[in-house]
């Protein structure tokens, strides 16, 4: 199988670096714009082989599709990250731009990719990437809340004192910093409730920081982050490529189901060899239901912004 990234930068180039550790592709390529750059970030990559132990294959290229042909996945990373102060919001203009000419010379070559969209604002980068590429929707995924859901689970973490692997969270909705749903009241710590450990106003604190996870990164970063973002990816990478079936907060196209249509948005979907193959109905209740709704109208107001 093989797999292409977009954009070298901080998180496609960790993207990279997780996946092919990972040994689950024949050939990974990352692809930048900028002149010697993903070759740069592929050599210093690749010459961590036989200190980190992987046998998998990454080039860079600077610019040529032609070696990307035949992707069986593309990873969408390119665009501008926010800096303190901004919101993902805030990139619309540019990177809607960006990722509608990636996508278009993707597709020459990889005709039937499945696309994983990562550049911001997601869900409209996921929406714009759906409607002009054509791909069947099962083949369009926008990942944040993978990201999210770690995020979250990281603070339960905290609070709990256990590891975050004990942990079962999820975030859906949006992924901005109002429009993202952790769902608190569906967590569960070995099976059990959160909610029998933490109180309610601990709960409320960790959902508001999760939701602010991001934010609070560049802040001190001076830029976004990209760690977990690119391991978030390769996480999802790994679910196509080995055929895993694992359940995943995902961006995809929504006909009806949690109340919505003709918008991507974050839901738990099974995610296989075809892409993203069925969404779960957590069953929300009202409350969180109404939130899912004000995220919808959020990001579809977002989505406007693209036909103007
Ligand atoms: P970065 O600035 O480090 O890297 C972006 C790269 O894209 C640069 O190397 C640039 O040369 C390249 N690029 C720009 N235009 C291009 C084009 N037309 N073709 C090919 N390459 C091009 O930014 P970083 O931190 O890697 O973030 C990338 C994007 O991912 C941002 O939009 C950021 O907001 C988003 N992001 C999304 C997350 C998510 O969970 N969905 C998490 C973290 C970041």
């Amino acid at each position: 199988m093989k797999v292409t990234v977009v954009g070298a930068g901080a998180v496609g180039a960790t993207a990279a670096d997780n996946i092919v550790r990972r040994d689950i592709a024949e050939e990974v390529v990352l692809l930048d714009i900028k002149e010697g750059f993903a070759e740069g970030k592929a050599m210093d990559i690749m010459q961590t082989a036989t200190l980190a132990g992987f046998n998998g294959k990454l080039k860079g290229v600077t610019n040529d599709y032609a070696a990307t042909a035949n992707s069986d996945v593309v990873v969408v990373t390119s665009g501008l990250p926010r800096k303190p102060g901004m919101t993902r919001e805030d990139l619309i203009g540019i990177n809607a731009g960006i990722v509608k000419s990636v996508t278009e010379n993707i597709l020459k070559y990889s005709p039937n990719t499945i696309l994983i969209i990562v550049s911001n604002p997601m869900d409209t980068m996921t929406y714009l990437a759906l409607k002009s590429s054509g791909l069947p929707k099962n083949r369009v995924i926008g990942m944040g809340g993978i990201l999210d859901s770690s995020r979250f689970k990281y603070f339960l973490s905290e609070a709990l004192g256990c590891t975050a692997n004990e942990l079962q969270a999820n975030v859906i909705g949006g992924h901005g910093d109002t429009t993202m749903i952790p769902l608190t009241r569906l967590a569960t710590y070995n099976t059990l409730p959160v909610s029998e450990f933490l109180s309610a106003d601990a709960l409320a604190k960790i959902s508001a920081d999760t939701m602010v996870g991001g934010a609070t990164l560049t802040k001190l970063l001076g830029t976004s982050a990209w760690y977990a973002p690119g391991a978030a990816v390769a996480k999802l990478v790994e679910s196509i490529l080995l055929n895993q079936k694992l359940i995943l907060p995902c961006c995809v196209s929504l006909d009806g189901e949690y109340g919505q249509n003709d918008i991507c948005l974050g839901v738990p979907v099974v995610i296989g060899k075809d892409g993203w193959e069925k969404i779960i109905d957590f069953k929300l209740n009202a409350e969180e239901q109404a939130l899912f709704n004000k995220s919808a109208d959020a990001v579809r107001s977002m989505n406007d912004v693209l036909a103007t």
